[in-house]
Order: structure tokens, then sequence, then C-alpha cells
């Protein structure tokens, strides 16, 4: 029970690594928010996690809309009175060119894969200070790394991710300690939204482990991320790719 009598906000929860995410906290002992859009499937993960035995509530809404983190923190404090951890998992793909991308898609690209962690950053570290300990776990992507053609917002912000998520490090510690995942190719509805099964080996053949990665490859990372069991893990953006080359 690595994560007893800690309360952790999981943002895209509702699927794929986010949900992998959740459940995993939750059977380790953590207290879970679920977030997301899709009522349905906030809902039956809520239920699965107690079904399990374990507890979690879910909160909606659409992180484009950063009055809504204020309504995450403060549904996390009336339901659970602290947060512990903070998953920044909610992401949105965009597929543009640099010369398609209209500059309302480019500002919902950040708006939900950076300001919305930005902003929830900003609200919980207050309560993390107090207490004297806070971990966050940011979700970047080995496009955080390199790019290609296409994709231009999306890399864009997975830059940004790795920047701010460094940042975070140096200015919330020593009390909360910052770090980012950087999956490769993982099984999940967005990659699945990227092409079929040609898609998918092209994945496979590009990384030595030869296999797609699964949304539990990502959440055990998280779960180590979120524990003192990674005590001395700061600022990084940690690979979790099957040795993918983009
Ligand atoms: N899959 C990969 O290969 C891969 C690789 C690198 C990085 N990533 C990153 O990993 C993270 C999780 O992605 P995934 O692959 O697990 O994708 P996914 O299965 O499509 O899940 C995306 C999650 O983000 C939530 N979300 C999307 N837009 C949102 C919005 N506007 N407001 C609130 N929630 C929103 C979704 O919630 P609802 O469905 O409820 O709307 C869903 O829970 C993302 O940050 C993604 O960029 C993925």
């Amino acid at each position: 029970m690595r994560l007893e009598n800690k309360v952790a906000i999981v943002t895209g929860a509702t699927s794929g690594m986010g949900r992998a995410t959740a459940v995993l906290f939750a059977r380790e002992g953590a207290k879970v928010v679920v977030v997301g859009r899709n009522e349905a499937r906030a809902k039956e993960v809520v239920d699965q996690i107690k079904a399990e035995g374990n507890e979690a509530i879910y909160v909606l809404g659409d992180a484009s809309d950063l009055a809504f983190c204020d309504e995450i923190v403060n549904k996390t404090v009336a339901a659970y009175g602290t947060v512990d951890v903070l998953v920044n998992n909610a992401g949105m793909l965009s597929m543009s060119s640099l010369q398609n991308v209209s500059i309302e898609e480019w500002d919902k690209v950040f708006r939900v894969n950076v300001d919305s962690a930005l902003k929830l950053c900003q609200l919980v570290a207050p309560i993390m200070k107090a207490k004297g300990k806070g971990v966050i776990v940011n979700v970047a992507s080995v496009a955080s790394y390199a790019a290609h053609h296409g994709f231009a917002a999306y890399i864009s912000s997975k830059h940004a991710m790795a920047g701010l998520s460094k940042s975070m490090a140096w200015e919330l510690g020593p009390e909360i300690r910052v770090n980012a995942i950087a999956p490769g190719a993982i099984h999940t509805a967005m990659v699945d939204s990227i092409g079929g099964p040609a898609v998918l080996q092209g994945m496979i053949d590009n990384c030595p482990v030869k296999r797609i990665g699964q949304p539990e490859d990502i959440a055990t990372v998280a779960l180590f991320l979120a524990t003192d069991d990674s005590s001395f893990i700061d600022g990084q953006i940690i690979k979790v790719d099957g040795g993918f080359e983009c």
C-alpha cells in the first residue's frame, strides 16, 4: 500500500493511461479523484475502483476551461481534505501541419495539454507546501524531444510540458517533487485515432522491445514517481517508450 492515506488527482483518468494510473493508485491505498469529460466512462472507472474495495470520486469538465481546474481542487478538498499527488495526464492530439493549424486549434491544444497543468499546479502547490510534502507527475511525450511532419501544435505543447515540468521542480522544491513521464507508443484511444494496424506495426517496428506499450506500463512508472521510492528524482523527463525511435 504505497499510497496509503494519500489523496491523488488524476486528470484524463476516464481512458487510457490515466485510467490505468487511477486504478493502480487506488489499489495502492490512495483516495483518487478521477477527472475527465465523459460521464459514463468516469463512472465506470470509479465503479471499478469501488468494486475492488478502494475509494474514488469523479469530477467532470473540460480542461480547456481553466475555471474547471478550481472546481477539481475545490471538490477534492471538500471530499478528502487535501491533495498529496497530482497527475497532469489529460491531453489532446492535433494532427494539423504547421501550415494548416489554426490559431484556435493551437490555443485549444495548449489549453488542454499545458495551461491546465500549470493552473492545477498553481492551485495544489500551496496545499502541498503547507503540509511540507507533495508530488506532481506530468505526462509529456517522446514528442517532447523530437519532431516530424504534422502534429505541430501537439509536438510544441509537449516540448512546453517538458520545460514546464523542469520549471515546476525548481520553483516548488524542496517540498514538492515534480517529474514528467515521456510515453512512447502506448495502445490507447489516442494512438488508435492516428491510424489502423499498419500505423501500430510501424510503431512496434521502431522499438527494440518489439511491442506496443500498454497503459499499465505508464501507470507503474507514475506510481514509482508518486512515492518515496523516487525521492532523489526531481525535474526529470523520463522516457517510457520501449526504446522508441521517433
Ligand atoms: N498514447 C500514446 O502513445 C501517448 C504517447 C505520448 C504521450 N501521450 C499522452 O498521454 C496522455 C494520455 O493519453 P492517452 O493515450 O491515455 O489518451 P486517451 O486514452 O485518449 O485519454 C485521454 C484522456 O484525456 C482526457 N481529455 C482529453 N481532452 C480533454 C479535455 N479537453 N478536458 C478534459 N479531459 C480531456 C480524456 O477525457 P474524456 O475522454 O473523458 O474526454 C481522456 O481521459 C496525454 O497527455 C497524451 O498526450 C500519449
